[in-house]
């Protein structure tokens, strides 16, 4: 028998039958016996604003899947180009595929040297990198005025490889102007990861070639923050892309979403956490201070998953690799004694509460040498794939308008009063 439910409107005692499909039941069903009640849900805590094909996520579970491809495999065995491939396209890519997927992402890497010299260089000397990306990927549709015509399918292909592939050169020049380093050009005999590392570190040599293990790991962190469906940034990419606004001022909107410390910060909070608490032996008083409710313990929770974040998991090894290089970070043994502290405490277990993919990132970066505020900027270069991909998903299936409804709890309707009688 099929699954359903049954509404009743009790001030009429009519009832209607609506459908369970795919976990979810239509809001337009209920708007047929409803018209003119809207469904109360801040925050879209229950609402499925979609259908999608590209992410599934089981929360409970601790699952995470891009086109049905667990993501351990993923992490373990493709490179960041060959997962955008996958989420863009819906099925990996073949050998030929994927050298052309990957020549034209890195024949991309350029920007207009107007972006560089005029607009970057136009920032305040303290810039945050964050705020000069979200303003420098906006300024992009000015360069392709072209991008407007989203429905053109060749038009479309090339913004998103334009994207993708200026990601990172924007990231880059973002970090190296805020510190007042000159610009590193793209060098296109790298790979899309070691060429990013040499845009960001490279000072007076001719070539720099990033150690294969920390490049490898900025690819695996790049394929772990590829997508997570519909959370915050891609949801604003998805309403301002309904608008059919360009593709680089609604990639605009999903990174200024992502600059956010409740989304793209949370690793940043971790690390300014770890060096609060200072050392091994003040973490039993923190984890009560927060059992306390002073605060919360940054890198833990997740609104969707109620168990280890698979993607935590992953992360965690891939800091061993990258210790063994640059020498193991000293907030690492705070981590871990934090880690072991609350999953052994029934407040955390009870409430579900495990190591999200932020735990550990913030560690690795740092390591690595990247400035706290780097951090959503290295969020921003993959996550880009995914908000792409839900573009093209939505515009393809052709969605209205993002256009909620309210409940109105102001004052009822009254007199203009004149200045002098106020
Ligand atoms: N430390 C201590 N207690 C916590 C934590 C935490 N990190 N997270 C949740 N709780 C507690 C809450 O106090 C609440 O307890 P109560 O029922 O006694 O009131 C209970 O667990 C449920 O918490 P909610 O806030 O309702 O959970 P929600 O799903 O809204 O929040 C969130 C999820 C925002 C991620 C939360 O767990 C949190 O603030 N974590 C720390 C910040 C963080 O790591 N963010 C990164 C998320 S991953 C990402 O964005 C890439």
């Amino acid at each position: 028998m099929a699954e359903s439910i049954t509404i009743t409107d009790n001030r009429s005692g009519e009832s209607i039958e609506v459908p369970i499909v795919d976990g979810g039941v239509s809001a337009e069903e209920w708007s047929k016996l409803l018209p003119g009640i809207w469904f109360y849900d801040p925050a879209f805590m229950t609402t499925a604003a979609a259908e999608s094909s590209i992410t599934y996520i089981d929360g409970d579970a601790g699952k995470l899947e891009y086109r049905g491809y667990p993501i351990e495999q993923l992490a373990e065995h493709s490179s960041y180009l060959e997962v955008a491939y996958l989420l863009l396209h819906g099925e990996l890519p073949n050998a030929a595929e994927l050298e052309q997927w990957t020549h034209e992402i890195t024949y991309h890497t350029f920007i207009h040297e107007n972006v560089r010299k005029r607009f970057l260089e136009g920032f305040h000397y303290d810039a945050h990198p964050m705020g000069i990306l979200v303003s420098a990927v906006a300024a992009l549709s000015t360069f392709y005025p072209e991008a407007k015509d989203i429905f053109d399918p060749e038009i479309r292909y090339k913004q998103i490889i334009r994207l993708i592939a200026k990601m990172p050169t924007l990231a880059a020049a973002a970090h190296r102007f805020s510190v007042g380093m000159p610009f590193v050009y793209p060098d296109n005999s790298l790979s899309f990861a070691a060429n990013f590392l040499s845009m960001m570190w490279k000072t007076a040599e001719p070539r720099f070639d990033a150690n294969p293990a920390l490049a490898r790991a900025v690819d695996v962190l790049f394929i772990l923050h590829a997508d997570h469906e519909q959370n915050c940034s891609t949801t604003a990419m998805r309403v301002v892309g309904s608008s059919h606004a360009d593709p680089y001022s609604s990639c605009a909107a999903a990174a200024a979403a992502l600059y956010g410390p409740r989304h793209g910060g949370a690793n940043e909070a971790v690390i300014r956490m770890l060096i609060e608490i200072g050392s091994m032996e003040n973490v039993p008083d923190f984890i009560k201070s927060v059992k306390e409710g002073h605060g919360r313990l940054q890198g833990f929770g997740h609104r969707v998953y109620k168990n280890y974040d698979p993607r935590a998991k992953i992360v965690r090894n891939v800091a061993y690799d990258v210790f063994e290089v640059t020498g193991k970070n000293p907030l690492l043994d705070i981590a871990l004694k934090l880690e072991e502290a609350a999953l052994a405490d029934d407040y955390f277990v009870s409430r579900k509460l495990y190591p999200n993919v932020d735990f550990f990132t913030g560690l690795i970066y740092q390591a690595m040498g990247f400035p706290m505020e780097m951090f959503p900027v290295l969020f921003a270069i993959p996550r880009t794939s995914g908000w792409l991909a839900h573009w093209v998903e939505m515009l393809d299936q052709e969605t209205k308008i993002a256009r909620p409804r309210q409940l109105y709890t102001g004052t009822a309707r009254r007199d203009y009063v004149p200045l002098e009688n106020r």
